[in-house]
């Protein structure tokens, strides 16, 4: 089996590289990334020598490079994970967003019409429904619920769903669509809330929480959504979307109050700033059918998945560090300067 897994110098990718490389050690997972500031290869050094692993540098956008790899490799199965990801980015440029989120799933698509793969799988996010009021707790999204997006980025992940389901209905493309909620754990990059929290609070920096902190994310381990995608592509049905997440709603606010109490910080550190543009204030997965379909179940629960989080930064700071501490800097400026 060959796995063309893109995306896979950034969080999930990586973490689902390390997951697919020890489960199947007689698969081949080829990593294209473009090493965009998301993407680390310094990330991938444990797999870099394992013969059963190769990295190329590459973006999706680019068809030539794209049609290259698949006609080298014959991949059976791709998964996308590359994509622009960060909420806030998109709203203030969101050009890059439709290029590499909609533009890029199409050449990725494209190629595995022309060279044939037995499943294309389009790592989504709960996002694309939009936000849940907070005074309605009984509401979760279902796979049936109407797409409803915030922002560019929601957008952009949105619009390339939609072209997933229309070339597998068109083409006949063998496709799964997984949606996501938010997701923590290693190698998560510092601009994302939880990792920028851990990082701010051992540097003893003001913790930067938006609007009044009551906005509300349905956290999951980063390797429970990796293991959801896994029985997705070994075993879900073709053209099927499928929910994942754990029912662990928590207030943003209240995880980084346990942030601090965890690394015995004060909360003092935390700032109330201006509120993001859009703001979406509640999400809440359903995943009673990979559940029920696939028997997918989340395996770490929050209290612990936080500590192995906090465990993790804090014997891995030359990998956040080196983050930080370069270009990082000016776009920590550019978005926190003035808030
Ligand atoms: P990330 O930003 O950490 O990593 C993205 C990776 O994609 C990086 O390695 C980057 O270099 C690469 N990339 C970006 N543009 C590229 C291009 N044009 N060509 C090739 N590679 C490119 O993102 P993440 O948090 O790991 O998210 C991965 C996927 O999961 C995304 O599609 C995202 O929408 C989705 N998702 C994320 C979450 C979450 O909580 N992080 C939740 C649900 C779904
Ligand atoms: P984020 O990690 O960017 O994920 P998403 O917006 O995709 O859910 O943000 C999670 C929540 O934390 C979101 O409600 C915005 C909030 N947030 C802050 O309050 N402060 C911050 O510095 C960041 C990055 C996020």
């Amino acid at each position: 089996m060959k796995i063309i897994v893109t995306g896979g110098a950034g969080f999930i990718g990586s973490n689902f590289i390390f997951h697919m490389l020890k489960k199947y050690p007689d698969y081949k997972i080829i990593c294209l990334d473009k090493l965009t500031y998301a993407g680390n290869l310094s990330t991938l050094k444990s797999v870099m020598d394992n013969t059963n692993f190769r990295f190329v540098k590459a973006d999706i956008c680019d068809r030539e490079a794209v049609y290259k790899l698949f006609e080298e490799e014959k991949p059976d199965i791709v998964v996308n994970f590359a994509a622009e990801s960060h909420v806030d980015r998109s709203i203030e440029n969101p050009e890059v967003f439709l290029q590499t989120n909609i533009l890029g799933t199409q050449v990725l698509m494209d190629a595995g019409r022309k060279f044939g793969i037995t499943r294309y799988h389009q790592v989504s996010t709960d996002e694309v429904y939009g936000d849940l009021p907070l005074d309605r707790p009984d509401l979760f999204f279902t796979e049936e619920t109407p797409i409803h997006t915030s922002s560019p980025y929601s957008a952009s992940k949105a619009s390339a769903d939609l072209l997933v389901l229309a070339y597998h209905r068109t083409y006949g493309l063998p496709v799964t669509i997984s949606r996501c909620s938010n997701n923590y754990g290693p190698y998560h990059f510092p601009e994302k809330l939880i990792p920028l929290m851990i990082a701010n609070a051992l540097n003893d920096k003001p913790l930067p929480v938006y609007g009044k902190g009551e906005n509300v994310r349905d956290w999951l381990y980063v390797e429970d959504h990796c293991k959801a995608i896994d029985l997705i592509i070994l075993k879900g049905k073709v053209g099927e979307i499928y929910n994942i997440g754990g029912h662990n709603e928590m207030k943003n606010i209240d995880i980084v109050k346990l942030i601090c109490k965890e690394l015995n910080k004060p909360e003092s550190l935390i700032t109330y700033v201006a509120d993001r543009k859009g703001h979406d204030m509640r999400y809440a997965i359903d995943p009673t059918k990979i559940h029920n379909e696939l028997g997918w179940l989340p395996e770490t629960k929050f209290a612990d998945g936080i500590k192995l989080t906090i465990k993790w930064y804090l014997e891995n700071k030359d990998w956040w560090e080196d983050i930080i501490s370069g270009e990082y800097q000016n776009y920590y400026m550019k978005m926190y300067g003035n808030r």
